[in-house]
């Protein structure tokens, strides 16, 4: 019954969507927290139902006609919860992953993870790479999540593949451009953010995206993570309509 609502119908036709609306859309989901606090309720409660607003998200992106979306849903700085948290938070994940990979895979989503995922037990870090498998052959929508992933992390690592490139003599230094650079990291080959969502109303980046989000467009939402709707959704994309992108050129 619960799955009904994860697939959407085939995504919206592109022609409206696609002059005017975001490419790619990320989404910091925040206050899972706050949200079980507000009730009386564990922790877990609030990322139990903060699952379910995975599944609204991808409604109503599918629905906009977005074609990739980005849900930052564990932070490199999350393993500092305490391990109780950490293990719900997991086990959310696989039991996410054994229920709904099959339908992702029919229902024309792409799964990709980044981030460290060798930080994840080697029984996570398969059902990851069988889920990414299965949906692999999707092409229209991509849905990236970011777990155990941090941008300074990400950053890093890239330049260390560089430096060992130059260091084995296959890579000079001066070669070391920013698409080069950007094929180093994570998201190769996805187009950069267009719109970047945080919710319950923190106004911070904690560490996401910081070398693709150099030209997002931010919006913060009041709504806490486990209360996101559609409606939520369509507001943001109606703020971004009304944004000037001008990628540092002269204002008309
Ligand atoms: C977001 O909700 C989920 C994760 C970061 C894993 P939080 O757990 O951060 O909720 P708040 O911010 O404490 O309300
Ligand atoms: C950011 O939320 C990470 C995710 C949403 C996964 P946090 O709740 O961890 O961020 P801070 O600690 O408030 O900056
Ligand atoms: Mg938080």
């Amino acid at each position: 019954m619960r799955s009904q609502t994860l697939m959407p119908s085939p995504a919206a036709p592109p022609e409206a969507a696609a002059i005017t609306g975001p490419r790619h859309v990320a989404i910091i989901m925040d206050g899972n927290g706050r949200w079980a606090r507000s009730r009386g309720l564990p922790r877990v409660a609030g990322h139990r139902a903060g699952a379910e607003a995975v599944r609204r998200a991808i409604t109503a992106a599918r629905a906009a006609g977005v074609r990739w979306l980005t849900l930052y849903a564990f932070s490199s700085e999350n393993w500092r919860r305490p391990a109780t948290e950490i293990s719900d938070l997991t086990g959310l994940l696989r039991h996410y992953l054994r229920h709904e990979v099959a339908e992702l895979a029919k229902g024309g989503v792409r799964l990709v993870i980044i981030g460290d995922r060798a930080r994840f037990g080697a029984d996570l870090q398969a059902e990851l790479a069988t889920a990414e498998q299965r949906t692999a052959h999707n092409t229209d929508f991509t849905l990236v999540m970011a777990l155990s992933y941090g941008a300074r992390h990400e950053i890093v690592a890239a330049a260390r593949i560089a430096a060992a490139r130059v260091a084995a003599g296959t890579l000079a230094p001066d070669d070391i451009t920013e698409e080069v650079f950007a094929s180093l990291l994570a998201t190769a080959g996805m187009p950069d953010p267009d719109l970047i969502l945080r919710t319950s109303g923190e106004h911070r980046l904690s560490n996401f995206l910081l070398w693709q989000a150099a030209y997002a467009e931010f919006v913060f939402l009041d709504v806490l993570w486990p209360d996101f709707a559609e409606t939520h959704f369509v507001a943001a994309l109606a703020e971004y309509a009304r944004r000037d992108r001008r990628f540092g050129a002269r204002p008309e």
